[in-house]
């Protein structure tokens, strides 16, 4: 399976390490981009270091995985995400800004993010995104719902309590969990509801 990851500047950077780490472990094929926002963010929540420059965020966030991870500059359209002609199963932008929300509603492409999560749309492809921010504006709620009209599932960072979570990777897990159901990927994360311990 071939999966695009676009991670964007929203909070939630644990998220996008236990999507990786999850595609990864199934044996998926991930073509990683990461905004300049997004790095910052992967920065300051998972390594404490909002100054850590780049291609050391990305050395950590790939971690071992790099025969399977192939990471591209947010300008590098020569990239196969970049193209409908590209085989692709799947692209996701987890976490996804309301910056990135507003481009990709508005039709622009400032970035491989925006292009990938656009030639997802026009080819009707599975599109996953998942935006943290809260509350919304009129101008949010209107830019997720024009995306979910187009076809993208809008899958919010907003994680369940009633599977027994006890620490903060429960929670994470369940949004990961989440986002691997969307896939198509099996995946065991989280005790699903109505299933025995
Ligand atoms: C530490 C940090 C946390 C942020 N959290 C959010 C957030 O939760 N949601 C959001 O929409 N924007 C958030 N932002 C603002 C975006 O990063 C900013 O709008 C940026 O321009 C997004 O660009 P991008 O979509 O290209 O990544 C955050 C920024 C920083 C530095």
């Amino acid at each position: 399976m071939r999966v695009f990851l676009g991670v964007t500047g929203a909070s939630g950077a644990p998220y996008a390490k236990g999507l990786l780490d999850a595609l990864v472990a199934a044996g998926a094929e991930v073509g990683l981009c990461a905004s300049a926002a997004g790095v910052e963010v992967l920065a300051t929540e998972l390594y404490g270091d909002a100054a850590l420059p780049r291609d050391e965020v990305l050395r950590r966030l790939v971690g071992a995985a790099g025969d399977q991870v192939t990471v591209y500059e947010t300008a590098d359209y020569t990239a196969p995400y970049a193209s409908g002609s590209a085989r692709v199963d799947a692209y996701v932008i987890c976490p996804c800004s309301m910056s990135t929300v507003g481009t990709l509603a508005a039709g622009a492409m400032a970035n491989l993010i925006h292009r990938a999560a656009s030639v997802a749309l026009k080819e009707r492809r599975r599109l996953v995104l998942v935006p943290r921010e809260t509350p919304l504006s009129s101008i949010h709620l209107r830019g997720l719902a024009t995306l979910n009209e187009a076809g993208a599932v809008i899958l919010f960072a907003a994680p369940g309590f009633y599977h027994g979570a006890e620490t903060v990777q429960d929670l994470v897990d369940f949004v990961v969990a989440r986002c691997l159901d969307q896939l198509g990927i099996d995946n065991a994360l989280v005790r699903r509801w109505g299933e025995r311990a």
